[in-house]
């Protein structure tokens, strides 16, 4: 999707010295693979499309290095450290980030390798299962994501192993419905499992010496073995960018500058820390009973650490208190901006049986995107205006007194009846014939066709409409302004 009026991101410049973008709401669709090996930049490429997208999207990094807490101080992402956590409160805290839609890194520098894969599983299932209501968009940033979905295993236990690559093939394969965009980053692309890498739809493919690897890259762009050797030609920071959120055929791009600087700056320069945890915690970590040898997952999470929720809860109010600040700063957009914007977070094809929440989520995304508050509009008069929108309407006829006068009648009727009400009510308007079982179920958010007839008796019921005839012959009179819907032909 290619939206004039957005602001996109920009990952850096093209061989021809031109910009290049990336396309946030498709990014949120058709997920990113990056693969490059070490020092060829992959984790700068990360830092640059957080950076970019910090105040647009919620993002949640699992960060096996320690290496985007510098990125966490600057945007005030809430770090986690693994180390202290328990796998249940984990498994809770992943659930309650969804939640409050708080952006998080979990830093899983300080735990052993088999904890770090218990704690990515936990986290990852936790926000997977989240309920429904809160399947908001959600940047997931996998870095060296070979080490949680890996072809075959290594030092750590089956049970570890097959926790995590789970949750990222449910990250990869079963996300997208659920608002989860994976970002996956890795140096060594054939030790990355294969269906967690071929989920993601945009390629950045960096430097990268292996022939093992450079064969997986070419089978997964579709492109000659050949082609590919160009990959070991690369320098740091250039990729070969591809996909429907980057590019439709492979292009070169060099990797732009970044705000925040990495702690990692080569082995010589790291200090030696020592883990910094209060003495409390540290006698908990030491007197924990050990964990039962093969013990199934458990089902219901324990009843997580009170200080992980209570750092949720102070980032969500905080962030809101900022978010209300900025907004009183910002322009507000005209009215036909406004109904382009509700119009996207409705186009999707299978928006119609999407959660309003999370379709609210989207299109105050794309507001920010677009250089307005998050807080343009209400979450009523969104639902009442994407109603408006998907029965057909145009904006022009939409602004009419007669339609003002329609969505008066609406918002008497209860919040979910207001899609098929109009769906009606604009048939009924241009004369044309009622519509059929179909659209109306569409229209209701249901695949029940019977369900979606029952909604016409209900608004009868509610003195909306007049029903008259059955099946083909059905004809529809609206209340108020009279209007009938055409005989069929
Ligand atoms: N586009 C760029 N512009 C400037 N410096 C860059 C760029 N890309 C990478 N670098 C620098 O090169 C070094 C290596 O980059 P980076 O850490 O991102 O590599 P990596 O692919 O993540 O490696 P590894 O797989 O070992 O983690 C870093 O010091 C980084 O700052
Ligand atoms: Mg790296």
């Amino acid at each position: 999707m290619s939206s004039s009026h957005f602001g996109p991101l920009l990952l850096g410049t093209t061989a021809r010295g031109e910009d290049a973008h990336i396309d946030l709401p498709e990014l949120l669709a058709t997920r990113l693979l990056v693969q490059g090996n070490s020092g060829s930049g992959k984790s700068h490429l990360l830092r640059r499309l957080l950076e970019q997208s910090a105040t647009l999207v919620q993002q949640v990094i699992i960060d096996p290095e320690g290496d985007f807490v510098t990125l966490a101080e600057k945007y005030d992402h809430l770090v986690i450290e693994t180390d202290t956590q328990s796998e249940a409160s984990l498994r809770s805290a992943g659930e309650r980030v969804r939640m409050h839609r708080a952006s998080v890194v979990l830093n899983l520098e300080q735990s052993e390798p088999e904890g770090q894969l218990r704690s990515v599983g936990a986290f990852l299932t936790g926000m997977f299962e989240a309920p429904r209501a809160y399947w908001y968009p959600v940047l997931i940033v996998v870095d060296e994501a070979q080490l949680f979905a890996p072809i075959a295993g290594g030092d750590t236990s089956d049970e570890a192993r097959r926790l995590s690559l789970n949750a990222m093939t449910n990250l990869m394969c079963r996300g997208r419905k659920r608002g989860m965009a994976g970002i996956i980053a890795t140096q060594r692309l054939a030790k990355l499992a294969k269906n967690v890498a071929a989920e993601a739809s945009n390629f950045l493919m960096g430097r990268t010496f292996l022939d093992i690897d450079m064969a997986r890259a070419a089978d997964l762009l579709g492109m000659e073995r050949r082609a590919a050797e160009g990959f070991r030609d690369l320098a740091r920071g250039q990729f070969m960018a591809l996909g429907p959120a980057l590019a439709r055929r492979p292009q070169r791009v060099t990797i732009g500058p970044v705000e925040t600087a990495s702690h990692a700056g080569g082995p010589a320069l790291m200090p030696l820390e020592q883990p910094n945890i209060p003495v409390d915690e540290l006698r908990d970590l030491i007197l924990e009973a050990p964990p039962e040898p093969a013990s199934r997952p458990r089902k219901e999470p324990a009843a997580p650490k009170p200080d992980l929720l209570a750092q949720l809860d102070a980032y969500s109010s905080s962030r809101d208190a900022r978010e209300q600040q900025q907004s009183q700063q910002m322009a507000a957009p005209d009215p036909e901006t406004l109904w382009t914007l509700v119009a996207e977070a409705g186009q999707d094809e299978d928006a119609a049986y999407r959660p309003l929440a999370t379709l609210y989520q989207d299109f105050q995304m794309r507001a920010r995107l677009a250089g307005f508050s998050r807080n343009i509009l209400p979450m009523p008069q969104f639902q009442t205006m994407l109603s408006t929108i998907r029965c057909g309407i145009t904006r022009e006829r939409a602004e009419s007194e007669a339609w003002q006068d329609i969505q008066q009648r609406a918002s008497r009727l209860p919040d979910d009846m207001q899609p098929v009400y109009f769906l009606l009510a604009h048939a009924a308007m241009e004369g044309k014939p009622c519509p059929d079982d179909a659209a109306l179920a569409r229209a209701y958010g249901t695949h029940s066709l019977g369900r979606a007839r029952r909604q016409l008796t209900y608004l009868e019921k509610c003195e909306a409409i007049i029903l008259q005839g059955t099946g083909r012959h059905r004809r529809i009179a609206i209340i108020g302004p009279g209007w009938q819907t055409a005989s069929p032909a």
